[in-house]
């Protein structure tokens, strides 16, 4: 698999920062052949030539980001323009195109879902922040503009290299980004902001870094006590599978260890699956490869979950499909919508929280807008209170 070849000397950098600048620029034009090229379809040297000039598209060919035959140039990345920045990473090909490639640990997310968990993003001001599993460092890039500094940590050589390269290109530089399995690289480090779009895989072993399954979500959430602050805010992006002995609510209490009572969580469910051949298979396979105290397999969850360390244990839960919106509706209807969820959790609902959101948008928005936060708000509820009274009524 290609990687941009880069030796990271200053002119390197200089020349890498300059085709940002150009790039972003011509893409502005959406009917740019560059725009066409980025999507994977091959282009004439001379149309390229015409919106780019020659000394930037010999150095993104001299990086290995393009590649000349005779006079066609193709691209060995695709590339997203999000927000102010612009983005690379590998082509969007399908799991399975990708499992038999016998690279399947080196291929890097093709953005499937970090733009929209991006529009997700609370983005107030604050210290420091992680990106864990920062696969092309979309996440990383949208951290850099309101904490101080990130950290990019992965196992993935490729997608380290592939973060460093967006962040020369967007002449970012408050971005450090280290190889690491989970935390090892920032053992004793805290942070104000966690993100983790977390690989998912609904096998009962991790297959590769992209479909790890489970495993990798229990491990990474026993850390959490030690690396994000009072006060501090994990995202994350998780696919769950429910049990008949334990559900969401009791799981991230078991996960999350001794201090789970620091800790207050959201779920904002985008699908589930509790259906189907595969559902039903492993449904009914499950207890004879897993302990009983298991159960029975009773869904699969996907979704966004949010951590928040402000010693109010509450875990709360709602759906939406926040895919068809997030993008749209741009981050800070997502940032402020997250805050109000968990502002509402722990006290009442709060009387002036969809006037919040909705504040943040356009006014030709606020009918889409509107009808979300009915949604959202609507099914939001409490699930371990709810699981509390459940019990008080069965003692009295
Ligand atoms: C779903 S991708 C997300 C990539 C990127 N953050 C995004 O939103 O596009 C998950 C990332 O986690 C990384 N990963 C898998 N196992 C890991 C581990 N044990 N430690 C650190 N990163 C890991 C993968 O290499 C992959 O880049």
């Amino acid at each position: 698999m290609a990687l941009p070849a880069i030796t990271w000397t200053q002119e390197d950098r200089t020349a890498i920062a300059r085709s940002g600048r150009l790039m972003k620029a011509v893409l502005s034009d959406e009917t740019s052949r560059l725009t066409s090229l980025l999507l994977g379809k091959p282009q004439s040297r001379e149309a390229i030539e015409g919106e780019l000039g020659t000394a930037v598209i010999d150095d993104l060919v001299r990086f290995g980001v393009f590649e000349q035959s005779g006079a066609v140039l193709r691209a060995r990345f695709q590339a997203q323009s999000l927000g102010a920045h612009l983005v690379f990473s590998d082509l969007r090909q399908p799991m399975r195109v990708v499992r038999k490639s016998g690279d399947r640990d080196n291929y890097v997310d093709p953005m499937w879902e970090g733009p929209t968990l991006s529009n997700l993003l609370v983005r107030e001001p604050v210290e420091s922040g992680l990106d864990m599993g920062c696969g092309c460092g979309v996440i990383a890039l949208a951290m850099s503009g309101y904490c101080r500094r990130v950290v990019a940590l992965d196992v993935n050589p490729r997608a380290l290299m592939l973060t460093s390269f967006n962040m020369a290109l967007n002449d970012v530089g408050n971005v450090e980004v280290l190889p690491s399995d989970l935390f090892s690289a920032v053992e004793g480090a805290t942070f104000d902001r966690i993100v983790f779009n977390a690989p998912i895989g609904m096998e009962l072993k991790p297959r590769n870094a992209l479909e790890s399954g489970e495993q990798i979500l229990i491990r990474f959430l026993g850390g959490l006590d030690r690396h994000l602050k009072p006060g501090g805010l994990l995202q994350m992006n998780v696919c769950v599978k429910e049990w008949s002995k334990a559900n969401l609510a009791t799981n991230l209490r078991t996960w999350l260890g001794g201090s789970h009572q620091d800790f207050q969580s959201l779920f904002i469910e985008l699908w589930r699956v509790q259906s189907g051949l595969k559902f039903y298979i492993r449904r009914w396979v499950a207890p004879f490869v897993l302990p009983r105290r298991y159960g029975r397999l009773l869904r699969i969850r996907r979704g966004l979950l949010v951590v928040e360390r402000n010693g109010v244990a509450v875990h709360a839960e709602t759906a939406s499909t926040y895919d068809t919106w997030a993008v749209p509706l741009g981050p800070r209807f997502g940032a402020t919508l997250v805050q109000s969820l968990m502002a509402s959790v722990p006290g009442k609902q709060q009387a002036g929280a969809s006037a919040t959101v909705l504040n943040s948008l356009h006014a030709d928005q606020h009918t889409f807008a509107g009808s979300v936060l009915a949604t959202i708000f609507g099914k939001l509820q409490k699930v371990q209170a709810a699981a509390l009274l459940w019990q008080c009524a069965f003692i009295v």
